[in-house]
């Protein structure tokens, strides 16, 4: 079995470089480890940078996301009880972020990737790469009981944080770190959102987010201890919590329904450099994790794998490897800088269990100095929509 780019993992950045590729009549064989309706109901953040979604739109794969995602102009931070409104649309000449469930982004590329008829196999298993300093590597796997070996051009890691591919890089890579000392309890309800915007929360308890999936389901986070228990927290507790840090001095809350949903989450940041070694190409959390409070993880794999898709559309055109020799220092640029934003939004809006007063005064001077200041707030509004990129393909 031979393929031009063998892609592993059927993440949103293993479906969109398969999708991509498909669009310049490049073939690639799509490796997933679980079974689809697992990757469907997987539930993951929602938020799309204007890019994505002008890529998704660009590419054939935006029609449900305009007909069910919702566009938001607006962000508000809500410090010390009050409700600062961000407008995002306003500071950044117009671009907007879309809520859009990051399982319905897969579900899209899932249809378009079958509708090509070309493959993608769930539920493979014993998956090992071989040869990636050579010009053939390949891909041994286990599918259907029977063993396969498939050779490629090129081997795209897309397989997320706990995959096999980084492993492969070998010894030259250097991995930057970072973990912090909390993570999200997060909760889907049956209750209508009861904000059209995100409401992200400094408070005296800890940090909390308002956000939704639908025009029926609210999607909310607070900040609990890393390795907190889902266990100890019943339903009620949870909404005791959250109402306590989101509601605001004007009367607004969320409003309150059955959870559909729990579970808690660990946040770090983490960067692989480089992203490549021979024709090993990483791409998504195989690379690089940022805490969720940027709203950056899911757009840092669509703008890895844009580049990518081109760097190797490029090589099928011309011939040269300039882009693909590139790729990692291309792509990395954009990861620091989505990184450093992650990291301060973190910083900036959650309670450390460490922090001494200094650290608290200081973080309450950088919450007033941002909520009060129209630079500050369109540097974080143009972060927080994504920084320029160009999406053409
Ligand atoms: N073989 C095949 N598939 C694998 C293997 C393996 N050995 N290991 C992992 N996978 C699969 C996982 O099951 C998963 O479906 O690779 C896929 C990786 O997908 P994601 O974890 O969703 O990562 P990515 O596609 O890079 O998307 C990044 O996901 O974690 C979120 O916030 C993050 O939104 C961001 C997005
Ligand atoms: C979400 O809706 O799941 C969400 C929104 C914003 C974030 C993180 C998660 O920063």
């Amino acid at each position: 079995m031979h393929t031009q780019v063998g892609i592993i993992g059927a993440g949103p950045a293993g479906l969109l470089l398969a999708h991509l590729l498909h669009q310049k009549g490049i073939d690639s064989v799509v490796l997933e480890r679980r079974d689809q309706e697992y990757v469907i109901d997987r539930v993951r953040a929602g938020v799309l940078e204007q890019f994505t979604a002008d890529l998704m739109t660009q590419t054939g794969v935006g029609e449900r996301l305009h007909r069910e995602g919702m566009r938001h102009d607006d962000v508000y931070l809500s410090v010390g009880g009050k409700r600062h409104h961000v407008p995002l649309a306003e500071l950044t000449g117009g671009k907007s972020i879309y809520v859009y469930g990051q399982n319905e982004v897969v579900k899209d590329l899932m249809n378009a990737r079958i509708a090509t008829g070309r493959p993608l196999h769930y539920e493979v298993s014993d998956l090992s790469i071989h040869g990636i300093d050579s010009a053939k590597p390949s891909i041994r796997f286990q599918h259907n009981g029977q063993q396969h070996e498939l050779t490629c051009d090129f081997i795209a890691g897309c397989d997320g944080f706990h995959g096999i591919c980084r492993s492969a890089l070998g010894d030259h890579v250097t991995t930057y770190d970072r973990t912090y000392p909390f993570g999200w309890l997060g909760i889907l309800a049956e209750a209508a959102p009861s904000s059209d915007a995100l409401v992200y929360t400094y408070h005296q308890r800890g940090f909390a987010l308002f956000s939704m999936r639908s025009p029926k389901i609210t999607r909310l986070y607070f900040q609990v201890p890393p390795d907190e228990d889902i266990a100890n927290w019943s339903d009620e507790a949870i909404w005791e919590e959250m109402l306590k840090r989101l509601t605001t001095d004007d009367g607004w809350k969320p409003n309150v329904g059955p959870i559909l949903n729990k579970n808690v989450t660990a946040m770090r940041s983490f960067v692989t450099e480089p992203m490549q070694a021979g024709r090993l190409f990483l791409a998504g959390d195989a690379a690089h994790i940022v805490p969720p409070t940027g709203a950056k993880g899911l757009n840092l794999a669509a703008a890895d794998v844009l580049l990518l898709g081109r760097a190797i559309a490029a090589y099928y055109a011309d011939g040269k490897t300039a882009l693909l020799d590139s790729y990692s220092s291309d792509a990395l640029q954009r990861v620091w800088k989505a990184q450093r934003f992650s990291w301060w939004m973190t910083h900036t809006l959650h309670r450390f269990p460490d922090e001494n007063p200094f650290d608290h005064k200081r973080q309450l001077a950088d919450l007033d100095y941002i909520t009060g200041s129209k630079a500050a707030l369109t540097s974080l509004a143009e972060n927080y929509v994504g920084l320029p990129l160009d999406t053409s393909f």
